[in-house]
């Protein structure tokens, strides 16, 4: 077969690392473009298969990559090595798993079996090799990658930041496919295979060698001739095997059934019954256990048919495909953040929480406010949470802190700072002045963001001179949790800046969606007749209970009413009123949160408001319907369709109005799909519904649309359904195209 330059160069990086101990034997490569294993065999014997060309970023096994690979090993089998070592192309890719358009393609049960049990095949061909089989990893080994590093003898892997190893197959709505629902609860022990594989967990170097899911870690430099070394049976590396407890859980039928009966309930309160693909793999594990190999494989490959073609796996592949759009929103401008210098004026909750983010993300940050106190209390709201975040190390905690400076007063070499966002009071004036003045003192060309959650962004760049540079940075309470950023595109907000902080978003691990400068943005705008409707159910008689079940019976977070007492009853007080004068009639309701923040009822944090919360429990307060002066008999039983239905439509609605508005999304970038991800990620929609208009349009428009006119009939005309919502029931048209 042919050796292309493409081949050549990959063999002399791949020279390059091995040190030369083993000079080059013959190379073949197989599999087309975008999908090329290539097979070299070494003077002493061993044989290496590179997955992937050297320039190729992301390794997946496509169609192609898994025929080059079965080409590769069938020349192995006829020709058969000493031993037998698998890598990446480079050191930031081993392999990132099954190509997601594969997945996302399949359509019947059999076909998504039948993959399976391609994969499963290709891999018993290296378990089966008669020699010895080494895993060389270094970068992503996830998915179909690591099922292909479980069926080698040995896993070797980098210590590098870009180096994990898991199974997040669950989070896509199936299962392990080729192998791995199998082979690792054989390497790891069942509670360690169940607690990676039903969370879709990825490990980092050290919990992956902790517990025995690798063998050793190693530079990069050093990696391809241990492989060798140990593929050739020079060097024999130690193996971690699961504790004596582990190993008795896993193999007796005793242990495994304890292990059953223990982790079934904890998985079906996790699951809450909506994701079917955990509970898929959970019955594969242990299926494979009682009765063999053999058929665990068989029965994994069934299972993965059945999951592949689930509504939920499909939704899930949508979300992915989501968040991977939002990623790419700031690419151009990634490299405008080298060396950003950034201010944050502010340090309550969300100040305080900005630069934690800013700091996490490698950024130098200035925290300045105007109360000592404050950003006393700021400091320490950032120390309690970088303590807190497993995923850093000691090491790396104290330089996050020593990225932040805190003053009361000047900020240091103002001039030379890329990057301003204020948290301060939530007042157009003082919000005004305070940015007029640090425009004047920074750089021309720097970005001015405001975290304002419900003033115009237009109105705050007023008087600020360049206003293409000032933007809206709508994060999310609290700022270490919530993934989603709304970026707000200001009436005079440029381009550049909008790249900028998409990018920047990124950096911070966050997903940007870009928004118009509306009323409550995008997500407070779907979010408020959820929240609004939640009220009329009460004046109508509703128990608060029963709008909560309703809620998480749809499968939200948290209840509706549950949510107005997280947020705050002060807040939402605010919020109901900008709502009603932003839309008007739609968005009117009784504003029972501002009466019990007048009752001192604030929410969860001051104890109590629509519940009542004592030591970690919450139970509906008593004296409600007499505070909120509620006359509408209290509804006896549960109409839960009726309070679903209600919570629901007017969202949608909502939703359909802010696509066609062109509230989300910018140009060339889908707005439905930006929708979708801010419902999932601002407020919690359900990701196994795929998103709101994702959702909507599995219902279909004339549906909606039947069910509004009803509701409005019955409930009024903030359920009149929108233009858009009629022009798609008569035309067929997806409620996700824009018209
Ligand atoms: P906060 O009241 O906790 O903090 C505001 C901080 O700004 C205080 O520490 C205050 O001393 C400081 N400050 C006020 N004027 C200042 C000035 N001229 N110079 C320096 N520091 C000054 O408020 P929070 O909750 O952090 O909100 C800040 C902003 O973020 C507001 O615009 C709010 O609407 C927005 N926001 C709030 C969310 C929330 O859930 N709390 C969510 C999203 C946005």
């Amino acid at each position: 077969m042919e050796t292309g330059s493409d081949t050549s160069r990959t063999r002399e990086q791949s020279k390059s690392t091995r040190q030369d101990s083993h000079a080059a034997g013959n190379t073949n490569a197989s599999g087309s473009a975008g999908g090329r294993v290539i097979l070299e065999r070494l003077s002493n014997g061993v044989a290496v298969i590179r997955l992937g060309d050297v320039q190729e970023r992301v390794v997946t096994f496509t169609v192609a990559r898994m025929d080059g690979l079965k080409a590769a090993l069938d020349s192995l089998k006829s020709n058969r090595p000493k031993g037998l070592v698998v890598i990446g192309p480079h050191e930031e890719m081993f392999t990132a798993g099954a190509d997601i358009g594969m997945i996302h393609r399949v359509q019947d049960a059999p076909t998504g079996e039948g993959l399976a049990r391609t994969g499963q095949l290709l891999f018993d061909q290296i378990a089966g090799l008669g020699c010895t089989t080494v895993a060389a990893i270094s970068g992503p080994c996830v998915g179909g990658g690591c099922e292909l590093a479980l069926a080698c003898d040995y896993r070797i892997i980098t210590e590098s930041k870009k180096s994990t190893i898991g199974l997040p197959e669950t989070k896509l709505g199936i299962i392990p496919g080729f192998g791995g629902t199998q082979r690792l609860p054989r390497l790891v022990g069942v509670p360690k295979a169940l607690d990676i594989i039903l969370a879709g967990k990825t490990l980092k170097p050290k919990q992956a060698l902790a517990c025995g899911l690798v063998d050793k870690i190693v530079r990069y430099e050093q990696l391809e001739t241990l492989a060798v070394d140990i593929a050739s049976r020079k060097v024999t590396p130690k193996r971690v095997r699961p504790g004596i407890v582990d190993r008795i859980l896993s193999s007796t039928k005793m242990g495994r059934a304890f292990v059953k009966k223990k982790a079934w309930p904890a998985l079906r309160k996790q699951t809450k019954g909506f994701y079917p693909a955990p509970e898929s793999a959970f019955g594969a594990v242990f299926h494979g256990l009682d009765r063999g190999l053999e058929e665990g494989l068989r029965n994994e490959a069934r299972e993965l048919g059945r999951m592949i073609v689930t509504p939920e796996c499909k939704a899930l592949v949508h979300v992915y495909y989501l968040s991977e759009a939002a990623k790419g929103l700031g690419k151009v401008a990634s490299k405008d953040l080298n060396g950003l210098y950034s201010i944050v004026i502010g340090a309550g909750a969300m100040g305080a929480g900005v630069a934690a983010a800013l700091a996490r993300g490698e950024c130098n940050v200035i925290l300045k406010d105007r109360s000592e106190a404050d950003l006393n209390r700021g400091w320490t709201q950032i120390q309690t949470e970088v303590a807190r975040a497993r995923s850093l190390s000691t090491t790396e905690k104290s330089f996050v802190l020593n990225r932040i400076e805190r003053t009361l007063t000047d900020v240091p070499n103002m001039s030379t700072a890329n990057f301003v966002i204020e948290a301060i009071v939530e007042e157009l004036g003082v919000k005004q002045a305070v940015l007029r003045q640090v425009s004047e003192q920074i750089s021309k060309d720097a970005i001015i963001a405001t975290n304002t959650s419900s003033l115009s962004v237009s109105a705050i760049a007023a008087g600020i001179d360049n206003p293409q540079r000032v933007v809206g940075m709508h994060f999310f309470n609290p700022v270490s949790k919530m993934p989603l950023v709304e970026i707000v595109r200001g009436e005079q907000t440029g381009d550049r800046t909008i790249a900028i902080v998409a990018a920047l978003t990124t950096r911070l691990g966050k997903f940007p969606i870009v928004v118009k400068d509306v009323p409550g943005f995008l997500v407070n705008r779907i979010l408020f007749p959820y929240l609004n409707e939640a009220a009329h159910l009460i004046k109508d008689g509703y128990s608060v209970s029963a709008i909560d079940k309703a809620a998480l019976q749809f499968g939200m977070p948290m209840g509706t009413v549950r949510l107005l007492d997280e947020v705050g009853l002060d807040i939402a007080a605010h919020v109901c009123d900008s709502m009603s004068n932003g839309y008007g009639e739609r968005m009117r309701g009784p504003n029972y949160a501002k009466d019990l923040t007048n009752a001192g009822r604030k929410g969860k944090k001051s104890g109590g408001g629509f519940y009542d919360y004592t030591e970690g429990a919450e139970i509906p307060f008593a004296g409600l319907r007499d505070l909120l002066k509620i006359t509408a008999p209290a509804k006896p039983g549960e109409d839960l369709v009726t309070v679903t239905d209600r919570l629901l439509y007017g969202m949608i609605n909502e939703a359909i109005l802010c696509l066609d508005e062109g509230v989300a999304g910018q140009p060339s970038v889908e707005a439905a799909n930006q929708i979708d991800l801010g419902s999932i990620m601002g407020f919690g929609f359900p990701p196994f519904r795929g998103g709101i208009l994702y959702y909507a349009d599995s219902l279909g428009a004339k549906r909606i649309h039947d069910r509004l006119i009803e509701l409005e009939r019955n409930h009024g005309p903030r359920f009149h359904p929108c233009k858009g919502l009629a022009l798609r029931m008569k035309t067929g048209r997806s409620l996700r195209d824009k018209i």
